[in-house]
């Protein structure tokens, strides 16, 4: 999508963090913003942050978790804008435990609200944007997807893992059709997003992905989000030294296990 001016996205999870940050990313490029979330404060924020920078946004509570709220957030781009470009899909909790520990509700309540809620706003808007041939998707996944690093919060990283096959698949499916889907697959960001973790096994230390990774900004994270839009790029880690772990991770995968079991000794 070369021109962002404009343009109108729905952004999930837009009351704080990454969603935030993207929000005001695109924002100052022209993009008018329905910025969607359960938290009416953190959309209020967002929204007045995007309008006291000159841009144009408006905000609607919507629980990704459950049918239909998804479908009032399109109808609102349309309504209000008049069309609808880009879909953001950001929203994502966290959980710590054995996976013994944590309840199979809890998983479920995980998988709902980091991939089933992707299938949601997916059903809601590719019919819109393949009838109008352009369009572009962007996933919110996480480097917890790509490469196992830690056991203590396993369904959060196969929740992105199922997350990052279906955005290759969809990529393939709607790239013919003039619609982009880019996946963003970010290191540690500085959010709120410790406020939403659940621990299920008291005392088990949280593993981190490794010292070298520094706490991104999110609002540098929604540039990156930009870029990638314009340049309809897919793969979107935030941070360069994912790759060559990726590589390392795929050329033997055994022998990269062996290496994080030395790493917990
Ligand atoms: N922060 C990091 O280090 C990091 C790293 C990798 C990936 N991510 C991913 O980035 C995305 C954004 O997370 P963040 O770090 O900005 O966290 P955040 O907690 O700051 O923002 C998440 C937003 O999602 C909203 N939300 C939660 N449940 C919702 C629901 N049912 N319906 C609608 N909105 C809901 C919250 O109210 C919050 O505003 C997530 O998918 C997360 O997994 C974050």
């Amino acid at each position: 999508m070369k021109d962002l001016a404009g343009r109108v996205a729905l952004i999930t999870g837009a009351g704080s963090g990454i969603g935030r940050g993207t929000a005001m990313a695109l924002g100052a490029r022209g993009v008018r913003i329905i910025a969607a979330d359960i938290d009416e404060a953190g959309t209020g924020q967002t929204v007045m942050e995007i309008l006291a920078a000159g841009g144009e946004a408006e905000a609607i509570r919507c629980d990704v978790g459950v049918d239909g709220p998804l479908d009032l957030a399109r109808d609102l781009a349309l309504k209000r804008f008049g069309r609808l470009d880009i879909l953001m899909n950001n929203v994502g909790v966290i959980i710590n435990g054995r996976p013994e520990d944590i309840p199979i509700a809890e998983w479920q309540r995980i998988f709902n609200l980091n991939f089933f809620s992707v299938i949601r706003a997916t059903h809601a808007v590719i019919p819109h944007f393949l009838a109008q041939g352009s369009g572009h998707i962007v996933n919110t996944a996480s480097i917890a997807g790509l490469y196992p690093y830690a056991y203590d919060r396993t369904p959060y990283a196969a929740s992105k893992a199922a997350l990052i096959s279906y955005s290759e698949n969809l990529a393939i499916y709607l790239k013919p059709q003039g619609v982009g889907v880019t996946c963003l697959c970010p290191g540690p960001v500085a959010t709120q997003i410790r406020k939403s973790n659940v621990s299920w096994t008291d005392g088990l230390p949280t593993h981190g992905p490794g010292d070298q990774f520094g706490r991104m900004d999110p609002r540098d994270v929604g540039e990156m989000v930009c870029d990638a839009i314009v340049a309809d790029r897919f793969f979107l880690p935030t941070d360069d030294q994912v790759l060559p772990i990726l590589v390392d991770h795929a050329r033997d995968i055994d022998a990269y296990l062996a290496a994080e079991l030395r790493r917990w000794e």
